[in-house]
């Protein structure tokens, strides 16, 4: 296994992919792995012909700065979890490297309402920080590639725009969400939970899963108003939102059938934790 602090290194090592029919896959991080991201890189190591993950907490797409501070660093321990699904490649670059003075890395692309509601709308910035450093690092590895959690929804449906605006090659890969045994959505935030906090954050999905079920039966508007209720139920929980909107372009609905694929998308606060979590209804 390699680990690749700077542009330029990596780059000379890949540049013989960039000129074959070889296919790279790509697996952006910020590190503090679990077995959500290690899914994402297996399926990167399984369906490329090489697969690099990046390791880089990026200090743009927080609005809170005690949050950037928190979160985990755990290089050595990731790059173990990474050789053990057989992960080559490794890019952990610093801030400087990837933000050099005099290099507009601003992505430029127009997301539109998609990011306005949901994550964008209680994290002001966050989106342009996580299309900066997104576009950066696919510029750097040129993937054709890219592997995101169905977890962060809003994330990898907003990525999946960008590389069609800017008509990159690279494919986004969207991989199933990875669920402890009591259903709450791996995340490298939940370590930061109480052991009652994290017993309560088990019931998220749960709600979901019982949405879904009443999407059958109910309209729009009572299934959302009653999972609502028990989110807000939940023992120290307070939701930030919970939408039901169309799985592609994200546009909040009234009615189940105003469109083709469906998704419900939520966001609970327990304790300092905010938890995300989605169910696709149909
Ligand atoms: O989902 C994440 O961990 C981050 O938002 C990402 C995609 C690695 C960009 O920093």
């Amino acid at each position: 296994m390699i680990l690749f602090e700077k542009v330029a290194d990596l780059q000379q090592y890949l540049s013989e992919y960039y000129t074959s029919d070889a296919t790279i896959g790509f697996v952006p991080t910020m590190g503090a792995l679990h077995e959500g991201h290690l899914s994402l890189v297996q399926q990167a190591v399984e369906r490329n012909d090489i697969s690099v993950c990046s390791i880089f907490v990026n200090p743009t797409q927080f609005d809170d700065k005690a949050d950037l501070e928190r979160y985990p660093r755990t290089l050595a321990e990731d790059m173990d979890l990474l050789r053990s699904v057989g992960n080559r490649l490794i890019f952990s670059p610093t801030v400087e490297e990837m933000y050099p003075p005099g290099l507009d890395t601003a992505s430029g692309v127009d997301f539109g309402d998609m990011a306005t509601h949901m994550e964008g709308a209680h994290r002001s910035g966050h989106f342009e920080g996580v299309a900066q450093v997104v576009k950066r690092l696919v510029d750097i590895v040129q993937p054709d590639h890219m592997y995101m959690g169905q977890k962060d929804y809003q994330q990898q449906a907003l990525m999946r725009h960008m590389m069609r605006e800017l008509d990159y090659k690279t494919e986004v890969v969207t991989c199933p969400i990875i669920r402890e045994a009591d259903g709450l959505a791996m995340s490298s935030r939940n370590r930061h939970l109480t052991p009652e906090e994290r017993e309560n954050a088990g019931q998220i999905n749960k709600v979901l899963a019982r949405l879904k079920e009443n999407a059958k039966t109910l309209s729009l508007t009572e299934v959302h108003a009653q999972a609502l209720r028990e989110l807000e139920n939940i023992p120290g929980a307070t939701p930030d939102y919970l939408e039901i909107v169309d799985a592609l372009t994200l546009k909040r609905l009234n009615n189940f059938e105003d469109a083709e694929s469906v998704v419900a998308c939520t966001t609970v606060r327990i304790g300092k934790v905010r938890l995300l979590d989605n169910m696709i209804l149909r």
